[in-house]
């Protein structure tokens, strides 16, 4: 990899192509070790760009054989080749170029470009894979039509499939056959697809709001066959839901998904042809759990949602990644917030962002939503790119209101059908159709890190007024030394002493929706801002940032008396789980302060008594679970500016314990209330009751009274569906039942040893057992004959899942775990860059840590960055380093 230049690409330094594109012709004479990929490519010179430029392909470990522009066979001296590139100085305005090269995808470890999976052959172009296919202009504002032939042995490779329609099949000699698919639209190459192989199809159908009849197709490998029904079901109703919200009909005659077990993300989007990787697609009520079930149909959903944003409508460069991210991630998480309980879905999508996105936000890696340059794109997938990038929409649909957001949305596609374009031209359209001032709003693309309010409350008796003042302030990042203030949408409501919503009139400060609404979403623009209510007759509870309306930290400095007024009353369903949430933080925070101290943690009895009301508050119980949940370890490492792992660890620890015995016959009358009979079904209704279900019982069993862990022990053997299973092992596993723990792990590899997406919870169940001895299982396990390096869903199983969800264990003090993260990363590096630079990410968030862990985490880091690095590990570890 020493070959690789390690330059930085910025934003500044965009220019149109030089040259565009009319037609491409493929051709693919498939074998592993030897794929021809013939193509044929009419270029013109763009306008836009100086006469006399040479045609500069991208190009990675590809063998030219040869290369002919109009007929003429150019000889060596005619072109030059390096690591990266095919450059041709002297070419006529229009020509057609013709190569010839070869490549070996069953070398190709990377999952970037043509490679093989088990038996198949699959491609990934995004973001910069389709350079290690062919010569080609390798960035998404170069749009062309393209036919593809694929050429391969039948009985190996019986079927062939590729972007847009079929047009042609036919036989070769030497039982060889082709099809040639053709993509009428034009497309980026980053939205290549080619896949090849034995595999079976589930059809349907789908017809769309103007009557064309659409052809769906999921081809897997012959063993998935029965696990393709819920994503078939998930793909109609996301096609159906584009139709009714966005007024997006699908443009082909056919869509197809391909499920692959080797692949570096959870899906993607390429043009008629998702490929998708297998733990985002396959599931069976026996092989997957509700989780799973839930979020194969988001993915489905999105990589659906992309046909429209990101597809039709493409990016212009990478820089504008968000641009159809961001957007499809909040299309995708309102079609999940419709098809089950919107509330849960967005507690869910906040604990996410405010645990990781936050985090990424606050460390070396720390970027803005649009990015100003880049090493490898590839990091640039990130959370901040794909979720704070989903917020910033979802503020905008906020501001807009959802007839002028569709208004905006509608105009963003009919202007731009068929262009590569910006985030300005987005936002444009936003503005356009509602006539909004997004000029300050646009920070958000440009400045990282997570912005901090500071509200202050007054009420004043006399006046009948009720001030708040906000202050906003985001804290430097590594990535930008200075930072100016956001315009903020902060939804507000005021609670009085009965828990109703007070009506709002505000005589100071800027907001939308009407005067005497019971909410209003005030427009935060300056470092500090005043909003003066009038007519408030008694002093309210504030109920701040409804909804969560913007990505941002917020301190309010509420009294457990006002949390716990929040946590019964609030009629916004997300803030009042969210009281419950600042209540045990605080409650937690007592105890990490008691332990260190060295004194024995103790619970605030206040919080006890809140849980205890909730089991009487007639919440759903889809919300009942979630308000029962205890914060994270992550998310509670959030909290503190240096974290103190162990104490964390143990104080949850000792809480969910003090809440398992003080609320006992709760907990027990609860499991007992939502036992499900009857045939498994994925809807949110049954969902929320074994969730439920499990959570109480996984606090009874802090406990390990015997009937409690036979009860565990029981489901587990018994159960029909996954998520009883899971939930039973993981309780079991996770106990102090050791030699239960060891029975159910056999019993369960036994019963699954031959399904690797189920075998990959195995790995994650053992991964994140808090026990001492977990870095011994973990290196134990990577033996395991169903345990392979070069698979990412089985590192991600059981490496991210310990290094991310083990923290006692990864932060343990001898720096043990660090070091094995270091090793496994430096050995993947050479195999799988995009995997490893992933992986890593751990480990650079040492500025967290204490003195001790700090020094031994980055003299982690210096000892991979001494090594020969891909550009992905390179841009990393150089950003990590102190
Ligand atoms: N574009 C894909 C998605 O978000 C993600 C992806 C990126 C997949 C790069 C593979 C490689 O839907
Ligand atoms: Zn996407």
């Amino acid at each position: 990899m020493s070959s690789v230049n390690n330059d930085i690409i910025y934003l500044k330094d965009y220019l149109p192509p030089a040259f565009l594109i009319q037609t491409v012709n493929l051709e693919f004479d498939l074998s592993p070790h030897e794929t021809r990929v013939r193509s044929t490519i009419t270029f013109t010179r763009n306008q836009e760009r100086n006469a006399g430029l040479p045609l500069e392909l991208h190009g990675n470990e590809l063998k030219l054989i040869s290369v002919e522009i109009d007929g003429q066979p150019l000889s060596e001296s005619q072109y030059q080749i390096t690591a990266e590139q095919l450059i041709i100085p002297d070419v006529p305005d229009q020509f057609v170029l013709k190569t010839d090269v070869q490549i070996d995808p069953a070398n190709n470890t990377s999952l970037e470009g043509l490679y093989r999976s088990n038996t198949m052959f699959c491609t990934q172009c995004e973001a910069e894979g389709f350079r290690k296919i062919t010569y080609y202009p390798d960035r998404p504002d170069v749009m062309a039509a393209f036919t593809t032939t694929v050429i391969a042995d039948k009985t190996e490779y019986p079927v062939l499939l590729s972007n847009g329609n079929p047009v042609k099949k036919g036989e070769l000699d030497n039982n060889r056959h082709f099809v040639v698919w053709q993509d009428p639209f034009d497309k980026p190459a980053y939205l290549f697809a080619l896949v090849a192989g034995d595999l079976q199809v589930v059809k349907d159908t789908f017809t769309t709001m103007s009557g064309r009849e659409v052809a769906l197709e999921i081809w897997v490998e012959p063993e998935n066959i029965t696990k393709c029904d819920h994503a078939m079901a998930s793909l109609k109703a996301a096609m159906k839901w584009d139709e009714e919200v966005y007024g997006r009909e699908y443009d082909l005659d056919i869509y197809m998904i391909v499920a692959v077990n080797d692949f570096n993300m959870g899906a993607m989007e390429n043009k008629g042809l998702n490929i998708f990787n297998s733990s985002c697609v396959l599931a069976r009520p026996d092989t997957a759990t509700d989780g799973a079930f839930q979020r194969i149909e988001g993915v489905v959903a999105h990589e659906y949602f992309h046909n429209w944003s990101g597809n039709r409508v493409t990016c212009r460069d990478w820089f504008q990644l968000s641009l159809k991210e961001g957007f499809t991630v909040y299309r995708d998480q309102c079609f999940s917030a419709d098809m089950n309980d919107e509330a849960v879905k967005r507690i869910e999508d906040v604990a996410m962002l405010r645990t990781a996105q936050f985090a990424e936000d606050a460390g070396p890696t720390a970027h803005p939503v649009r990015p100003d340059h880049f090493i490898e794109i590839s990091n640039f997938y990130t959370l901040t790119i794909y979720e704070k990038g989903s917020e910033i929409v979802r503020m905008i649909a906020n501001l807009l209101g959802p007839d002028l957001f569709r208004k905006g949305s509608d105009l963003y596609f009919e202007r731009h059908d068929g262009q590569a374009v910006t985030v300005e031209d987005f936002i444009g359209a936003m503005a356009d159709a509602s006539g909004i001032d997004f000029s300050q709003f646009m920070r958000w693309y440009s400045q990282s890190g997570t912005p901090e309010l500071t509200v202050s409350g007054h009420y004043d008796a006399a006046a009948q007024q009720y001030t708040l003042t906000i202050k906003q302030q985001t804290p430097v990042t590594k990535d930008q030394p200075e930072k100016l203030p956001l315009h903020i949408p902060v939804k507000v409501g005021l609670l009085n002493g009965a828990g109703a919503d007070m009506p709002l009139t505000l005589s100071a400060g800027e907001a939308s929706g009407a005067q005497g609404d019971h909410d209003r979403v005030l427009h935060l623009r300056e470092a500090e801002q005043v909003f003066v209510f009038e007519n408030i007759d008694e002093e309210p509870v504030p109920s701040l940032l409804r909804g969560f309306s913007a990505p941002v930290k917020l301190d309010f400095g509420y009294t457990q008396a006002q949390l716990l007024h929040l946590m019964r009353h609030d009629s916004d369903g997300f803030n009042r789980w969210d009281a419950g949430q600042r209540l045990a933080i605080t409650a937690l925070k007592a105890m990490v302060t008691q332990f260190e101290a060295g004194q024995i943690p103790k619970l605030d009895s206040a919080l006890t008594e809140a849980y205890k009301g909730l089991f009487e508050s007639g919440l759903n119980p889809a919300i009942l679970a979630e308000m029962l949940m205890l914060p994270g370890e992550a998310y509670l490492a959030e909290q503190f500016d240096i974290v103190p792992v162990d104490a964390i660890h143990a104080c949850r620890n000792i809480a969910r314990k003090t809440l398992a015995e003080t609320l006992n016959a709760e907990l027990e009358q609860t499991v007992a209330a939502n036992q499900l009979t009857g045939e498994y079904r994925p809807l949110a209704e049954d969902i929320a009751k074994r969730r439920l279900k499990n959570i109480c019982q996984s606090y009874l069993m802090t406990l390990e009274a015997d009937a409690v862990v036979e009860r565990s022990w029981q489901q587990f053997s018994t159960a029909d569906n996954m998520t009883d299973q899971h939930a039973a092992l993981t309780a079991l596993v996770h106990s102090k039942q050791d030699e239960k723990a060891k029975a159910a792990l056999e019993s369960f590899e036994q019963q699954w040893k031959d399904d690797a997406l189920v075998m990959d919870q195995w790995f994650q169940v053992q991964a994140s057992r808090p026990h001492p001895d977990a870095l011994a299982r973990v290196k134990a396990l990577m033996e395991h004959p169903a345990f392979s390096l070069k698979n990412p869903n089985k590192v991600r199983s059981l490496i991210s899942v310990y290094c991310n969800q083990n923290r006692v264990n990864f932060h343990s003090i001898d720096g043990l775990s660090y070091q094995f993260l270091a090793d496994v990363v430096l050995e993947l590096d050479g195999m799988n860059p995009q995997i490893a630079s992933r992986l890593i990410t751990p480990l650079t968030r040492w500025q967290k840590m204490d003195a001790k862990r700090q020094q031994l985490m980055q003299a982690e880091l210096q000892r991979i960055a001494a090594a020969d690095l891909s550009k992905d590990l390179f841009e990393v570890v150089q950003k990590a380093l102190p």
